[in-house]
């Protein structure tokens, strides 16, 4: 059995889907381990985007088993209009399967994420698609779980005490409440549309031949790892795999990093190589840099050898795959965050400043940029020298091998070394 894993290496969104979408040609089952609908994975089928939030991207593939893993939260009414979304583009959904004790995200978690950023003056700038309140509830042992699913009076029984706890902390009030009728019918509805899927996926998980695991949000966005209190509220790093699946520590043969060639950010929180001038525009059109969750404006700015080199120190990354190489293409000039200088001290160890991260001044080394195309090219022969150097550059400061390079967001746009 061989086991390999993409996990996003920065803040998310950094192309993930796209290579599991490559990778999964190979593999018979591809696992989801944390997260839910907050996720967007952008993959194309022949020239139709389709953005993908809890469905494992191997959904791409007729043959390929999709397990949503147990470290999930999931959104049953989303879940349903997803399956919808999928089936109108001619794919199957008959080999999704959902981990029995995956956690459910009910409206009521989406109220209470919505109205706790409504309220709060240090706004996370979540997706407010109920992840955290959902977690919330699982590590205080009071969540829903998808077995509970599978007997309708238990489950209206848990929703009710869920709203009535809301209800009584302040959560949510009577109107929010009245607001949301017509989705706890939804919600209803769709569970019961999503229980055929819902089994024991551990005999599909263990007995695969080749799997590959898709992670959600980034690094720097784990709940532990990340720039706290801006982050997810579960483990996208290499550790969550372990407790999201139900998989032994030894058994992952190949933790592949993906970064983009640049960095960017949606939602608040620390940033230290953003850009705030005609580059960041730049980066963020030429890149076309929305959420493919919620539309918002990501914010851009260079790439950080320092966060990198820390999210391979945690996650154990064998390899990284750069992706978005072609963005960068019109530029003169383009710079490296090789350092970060914080009260007078330099550091090239994020985990120095970590809890200090407003406050860090990154140092820049500037390299050339090669002023033309790379879109869609295949081989690294083929790229300008410039280019190869940018590449062999970030290779040096990280210590680890770049092995695949994306030069466009179509599934060959993609060099394999
Ligand atoms: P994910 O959440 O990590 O799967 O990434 P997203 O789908 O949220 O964002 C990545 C965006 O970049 C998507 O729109 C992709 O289609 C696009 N993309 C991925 N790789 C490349 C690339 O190499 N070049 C370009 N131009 N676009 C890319
Ligand atoms: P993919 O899988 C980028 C960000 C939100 C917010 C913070 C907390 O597409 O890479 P949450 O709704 O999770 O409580 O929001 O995390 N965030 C993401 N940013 N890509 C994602 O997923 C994200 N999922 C959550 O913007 O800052
Ligand atoms: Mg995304």
């Amino acid at each position: 059995m061989a086991i390999s894993a993409i996990i996003g290496g920065q803040w998310g969104d950094e192309g993930k889907g796209k290579v599991v979408d490559l990778l999964s040609s190979e593999v018979d089952v591809v696992a989801r381990y944390q997260g839910g609908a907050n996720a967007g994975h952008t993959v194309y089928k022949d020239n139709q985007k389709i953005v993908l939030h809890q469905i494992p991207s191997g959904v791409m593939r007729d043959d390929c088993k999709c397990l949503l893993g147990n470290g999930m939260v999931i959104d049953p009414i989303e879940l349903v209009e997803e399956f919808e979304n999928v089936k109108s583009k001619g794919l199957t959904i008959n080999n999704i399967f959902i981990s029995m004790n995956a956690h459910i995200t009910s409206p009521i978690h989406k109220l209470i994420d919505v109205n706790s950023e409504k309220k709060s003056n240090n706004k996370i700038g979540t997706t407010g698609k109920g992840i955290g309140p959902t977690y919330v509830d699982k590590y205080n042992r009071k969540g829903i779980r998808s077995c509970d699913l599978l007997d309708n009076e238990n489950l209206k029984s848990k929703i009710e005490k869920q709203t009535n706890r809301a209800l009584s902390s302040h959560q949510i009030s009577t109107d929010d409440l009245n607001s949301i009728k017509n989705e706890l019918d939804m919600f209803f509805k769709a569970c019961n549309t999503i229980s055929k899927h819902i089994t024991d996926i551990m005999p599909i998980l263990h007995g695969s031949d080749n799997l590959l695991i898709e992670g959600a949000q980034g690094t720097l966005l784990d709940i532990d790892h990340g720039t706290y209190p801006f982050v997810t509220s579960s483990n996208p790093s290499s550790g969550g795999i372990t407790t999201g699946l139900g998989l032994p520590l030894n058994k992952i043969d190949r933790l592949i990093g993906i970064f983009k060639a640049y960095t960017t950010r949606v939602g608040n929180g620390p940033f230290p190589t953003e850009l705030f001038d005609e580059d960041g525009e730049k980066l963020q059109n030429i890149g076309k840099e929305f959420g493919a969750t919620t539309g918002r404006p990501r914010r851009c700015g260079w790439f950080d050898a320092p966060l990198a080199k820390y999210s391979i120190m945690i996650n154990g990354f064998n390899e990284i795959t750069m992706t978005k190489l072609d963005i960068l293409d019109e530029f003169e000039e383009i710079k490296v965050c090789t350092e970060y200088e914080c009260n007078g001290e330099k550091s090239k160890n994020l985990s120095t400043f970590i809890n200090q991260f407003d406050n860090i001044t990154p140092i820049y080394k500037s390299v050339p940029g090669w002023k033309c195309s790379t879109v869609g090219i295949n081989s690294f022969d083929d790229l300008p020298e410039k280019a190869k150097e940018y590449i062999c550059y970030i290779e040096e400061i990280l210590h680890t091998p770049i092995k695949h390079i994306s030069t466009g967001p179509k599934r060959n746009d993609m060099i394999i070394r």
